[in-house]
C-alpha cells in the first residue's frame, strides 16, 4: 500500500533508492518515482507502472547523495504519471513522498491553498503545498513541516526534501509504517526493513505523530510540538539473503518451498529440548484467563484464524470466534465478560485490523498479536506478541505466513491445555515434525500438481473447492489463492451447502476440487462430489493416505494428525494456484490491483 524510501549519505543515492523501491514493490506497483537533490537542485523522475519502467527513465548522468523514492498503490487519483510521487510545491522548493491517506485534504485545500494551482489530483500534493505556504510565511522547514502535520487528519509516512538544504532529510509518521535505518556515514528511511536491508540491519522505530530530522550522521526525533525524544535502535534478525529469490523463478514458489523449514523453526522457538511446548507463560495465562477468544484478521490470515478457532476449541476447550477485521470494526458483536483479542497479521500493518486493536484497547480488553514482522504496528501496540518466524514474505499472495499462523495456533492451544492439565491425544512436537515432512513430500509432487492445474484449470473461467470441517476452511484459502494469482473466479464451499443454491452453477466440465482429509465426514464429502459429478463437474479429490483415500483419488496427501491436516493441504492448494497463474501468464508475485500490506481501511 505504497512504499517509501529515502537516503542521505555520501554514495550515489539513485541506485540505492531504486534497489530499495524494488524491494518494496510488493507494497504497490501502479506507478513509481524518485527525487534526487544535488547542487543543481531537485531532479524528479516518475513513471506509470513498475520500478523497471522508472529505472529506464532515470537520467544516469544525475548524481546525488540525498534522495527519496516511492512506489504507489493508488488511493486518490488515477495511477498515472501526473499523480505518481514525488510531489512538489508550487516553486519546486519542497518535494515529498507519502504513504497513507489525508482524509481532510479537501478542507485543507480550501482553507490554505486557494491561490495555488494544483499539479495533480492527489491528497498528498496538499501537504507539500501547505509546507511551502507556511515556509513563505517565514517558518523554518522543520517548523512548517510540523505545522502542516498538525493540521492533517488521516495516515501518513512522509519523506521530505528542501531544495535549499542538501544536508537534511525530514520524515514523519502517523498510522502508516516508517523506519529509520542507521549506517556509518549515512542514514536511510524505509516503509519496512526489507527495503534497505542491503544497507543496514540497524533500525529505529517511529511512533505515531513523530517527526525526524535526519542528517548523514545523526537523527533527531521530535513530537509535533518539537519536543525531542530519544529511542535506541534495534537490529533486525534477517539479512539481505533472506529477501532474495535465488534460483527461483518467483518468490511465491520459493516461499511455498520454505514452509517445512518454517515449521522446524517454529518447533525450535516454541518447544523445549524435552519435546514440551514452551510459550511465554504470560501468554498462556492470558489465554487461559479468557472466557472467549476473538480472532481478528483479513484475507488469508482470516482463513488461518478459522483453523485457529478449531484448534483452540478442540484442544484447549476455549470458545473462539473469528471475525473479518473490517466488519468487526463497525459491527461489533456482544462481547463476553473476559475476552482476549487475537490479531493475526503477516505484515502487522493492516489498517482494518489495527482499527479494531485501537477500539478494543480503549475498551480495556487484553490483546495478542501474531505477526511475521517484529516491531510492526500491531506487534508494538498489543499487550502480548508472538512471532511467526516465517522470514520475509515478499510474494503478494501469502503462503508460508498462512501455515506459520496455523502452527502458532496449535502451539497456543497445546500450551493452554498443558497448563490446565488437560489430557491430550496430540504430541504436538512429534506431530508437527511429521507434518513438516508431509509438506516436504507434497513439495516434491510439483510435477503432479502442475499436471492437475493443466488438466483442470487451463481453459476454465471458474472453479469450486468443497470440503467439510477443517477442509472447508482450507477450501476458502484455496479459492482465494487461485483467484488472486490466476484470476480464475473461484469459490470455497462447505460440501453440504453447495446443493442449497450454488450447485446451479455446475455445468459440464466445471472444475470442482474436493478436500477429503477428515475421516468423520469422508463419506459425506464423497457424496457431495457425486452430486456435482452427476451434473457434469470435472472433479478432483484430494484425500489423505490411510485415512480417507480411495484408489482413484487424484492427489493423496501423506498421513498427518487430523488437527494438522491444513498444513499439508496448504502445499497443493498453493502449488495448483501457482501453476494455474503461470498457465494464464499472470504476474505471479504481483497480481493486478493488489498490495502486500494494506495500510488503508
Ligand atoms: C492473500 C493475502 C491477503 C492478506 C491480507 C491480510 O494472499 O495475502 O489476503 O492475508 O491482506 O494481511 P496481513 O496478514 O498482513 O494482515
Amino acid at each position: 500500500m505504497c512504499g517509501i524510501v529515502g537516503y542521505i549519505g555520501n554514495e550515489d543515492a539513485r541506485d540505492i533508492l531504486l534497489k530499495g523501491l524494488s524491494n518494496l514493490e510488493y507494497r504497490g506497483y501502479d506507478s513509481a518515482g524518485i527525487a534526487l537533490l544535488n547542487a543543481d537542485g531537485v531532479h524528479v523522475f516518475k513513471e506509470k507502472g513498475r520500478i523497471a519502467v522508472l529505472r529506464e527513465s532515470v537520467d544516469p548522468a544525475v548524481h546525488a547523495t540525498l534522495g527519496i523514492g516511492h512506489t504507489r498503490w493508488a488511493t486518490h487519483g488515477q495511477p498515472n504519471k501526473r499523480n505518481a510521487h514525488p510531489h512538489q510545491s508550487a516553486s519546486s522548493r519542497f518535494t515529498l513522498v507519502h504513504n497513507g491517506v489525508i482524509e481532510n485534504y479537501v478542507q485543507l485545500k480550501a482553507e490554505y491553498l486557494s491561490g495555488v494551482t494544483m499539479k495533480s489530483e492527489t491528497d498528498t500534493e496538499v501537504v507539500v503545498q501547505m509546507i511551502e505556504v507556511f515556509a513563505n510565511e517565514g517558518l523554518s522547514t522543520e517548523a512548517a513541516f510540523r505545522k502542516t502535520l498538525k493540521l492533517l487528519e488521516g495516515s501518513y509516512a512522509i519523506a521530505l526534501v528542501d531544495a535549499e538544504d542538501s544536508d537534511t532529510l525530514y520524515v514523519a509518521k502517523n498510522k502508516s509504517p516508517l523506519l529509520i535505518g542507521l549506517g556509518d556515514g549515512f542514514n536511510v528511511v524505509a516503509s519496512d526493513a526489507t527495503a534497505m536491508i542491503q544497507k543496514t540491519k540497524r533500525y529505529v522505530e517511529l511512533m505515531d505523530e513523530e517527526v525526524v530530522e535526519l542528517t548523514r550522521d545523526s537523527y533527531t526525533i521530535m513530537d509535533l510540538d518539537g519536543n525531542e525524544k530519544t529511542r535506541a535502535p534495534y537490529t533486525v534478525s534477517f539479512d539481505a539473503h533472506d529477501t532474495e529469490k535465488g534460483a527461483y523463478a518467483h518468490y511465491m514458489l520459493k516461499e511455498i518451498d520454505e514452509q517445512p523449514a518454517v515449521m522446524r523453526r517454529l518447533l525450535q522457538e516454541y518447544s523445549g529440548k524435552d519435546g514440551v511446548v514452551t510459550l511465554d507463560p504470560t501468554i498462556t495465562k492470558a489465554v487461559n484467563a479468557a472466557d472467549r477468544i476473538y480472532i481478528i484478521a483479513c484475507g488469508t490470515s482470516y482463513h488461518a484464524g478459522l483453523v485457529g478457532k478449531h484448534l483452540l476449541e478442540t484442544i484447549a476447550g476455549i470458545p473462539t470466534e473469528v471475525h473479518i477485521s473490517s466488519e468487526f470494526s463497525y459491527n461489533m458483536p456482544l462481547l463476553s465478560k473476559k475476552p482476549l483479542f487475537v490479531f493475526i497479521s503477516q505484515s502487522g500493518e493492516t489498517a482494518d485490523s489495527r482499527a479494531v486493536l485501537v477500539k478494543v484497547k480503549k475498551l480495556g480488553h487484553p490483546t495478542l498479536t501474531m505477526t511475521n514482522v517484529e516491531g510492526s504496528t500491531l506487534y508494538r501496540e498489543a499487550d502480548y506478541k508472538m512471532l511467526l518466524f516465517a522470514g520475509p514474505e515478499i510474494a503478494v499472495a501469502s503462503t508460508k505466513a498462512y501455515t506459520a499462523m496455523i502452527a502458532v495456533f496449535a502451539f497456543i492451544a497445546v500450551a493452554s491445555a498443558q497448563k490446565k492439565g488437560t489430557k491430550l491425544d496430540l504430541d504436538l512436537v512429534h506431530e508437527m515434525s511429521i507434518a513438516a515432512q508431509g509438506m516436504e513430500q507434497m513439495i516434491d509432487e510439483k510435477a503432479l500438481l502442475k499436471e492437475v492445474a493443466r488438466d483442470y484449470l487451463s481453459i476454465t473461467r471458474n472453479a469450486f473447492y468443497i470440503g467439510r470441517g477443517l477442509d472447508y476452511y482450507v477450501c476458502m484459502e484455496a479459492s482465494l489463492k487461485l483467484k488472486e494469482v490466476s484470476y480464475i473466479q473461484a469459490e470455497g464451499f462447505a460440501g453440504g451447502e453447495l446443493k442449497h443454491g450454488t450447485i446451479a452453477l455446475i455445468e459440464d466440465g466445471t472444475p470442482v476440487f474436493a478436500f477429503a482429509t477428515q475421516k468423520n465426514v469422508n463419506n459425506n464429502i464423497r457424496s457431495n462430489v457425486q452430486e456435482v459429478a452427476a451434473r457434469g463437474a470435472h472433479t478432483c479429490i484430494i484425500s489423505m493416505d490411510g485415512v480417507t483415500n480411495h484408489a482413484d483419488d487424484r492427489i493423496v496427501l501423506p498421513n498427518v494428525h487430523p488437527a494438522l491436516t491444513p498444513l499439508v493441504c496448504a502445499v497443493p492448494l498453493q502449488l495448483i494456484a501457482y501453476y494455474a497463474a503461470l498457465q494464464n501468464e499472470c504476474d505471479v508475485d504481483k497480481p493486478r490491483n493488489l498490495a502486500k500490506s494494506v495500510t488503508v481501511e
